[in-house]
């Protein structure tokens, strides 16, 4: 049995310490919102949050996170407001959609570090989380819009 608080509440689960806590997610708590992509971390479908640091939970024991707090994509907003979530919409960025989940928790670690960044900032962190539909150029200017919105609404208090 593992203990620790996804997207605000506490769960215990009774999957083996060295699941991966992406099937965890998924098939114990149901939430789909975190994809299975290559399982080896190498294509970011599978990022959530641990302690608010984009994580690839397909390669992370889910005994690693005992105690912790774990973010999905289901839990970013409770609404689905957040400013991300309304630029990929602003900018229709899915294209099959598969890698976007992925995307945006990887980008919402991004803006913590680089409230405005550059090109060259988003392409070296955003680098690792793969897009087979090519929609990298659509995913940089929602993550510009994004971080626009979050200054603006920063500064209006
Ligand atoms: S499914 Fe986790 S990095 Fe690809
Ligand atoms: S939108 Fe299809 S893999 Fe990214």
């Amino acid at each position: 049995m593992t203990t620790f608080r996804l997207n605000g509440q506490e769960v215990t689960v009774r999957a083996a310490p060295d699941t991966p806590l992406m099937w965890v997610i998924r098939d114990e708590l149901g939430l789909t919102g975190t994809k299975f992509g290559c399982g080896i971390g190498l294509c970011g479908a599978c990022t959530l949050h641990v302690a608010g640091r984009s994580t690839r939970s397909c390669i992370t024991p889910v005994g690693d996170v005992a105690g912790g707090e774990v973010t999905t994509i289901e839990g970013l907003d409770p609404e689905g407001q957040h400013p991300l979530q309304l630029a990929w919409i602003a900018h229709q960025v899915p294209q099959c959609g598969y890698c976007q989940s992925g995307q945006i928790m990887k980008a919402a670690t991004l803006l913590k570090d680089y409230p405005a960044p550059t090109d060259a900032d988003i392409t070296a962190v955003m680098a690792g989380n793969l897009c087979r539909c090519m929609t990298y150029l659509r995913i940089r200017a929602a993550i510009k819009t994004a971080a626009a919105a979050m200054a603006e609404r920063a500064e209006n208090g």
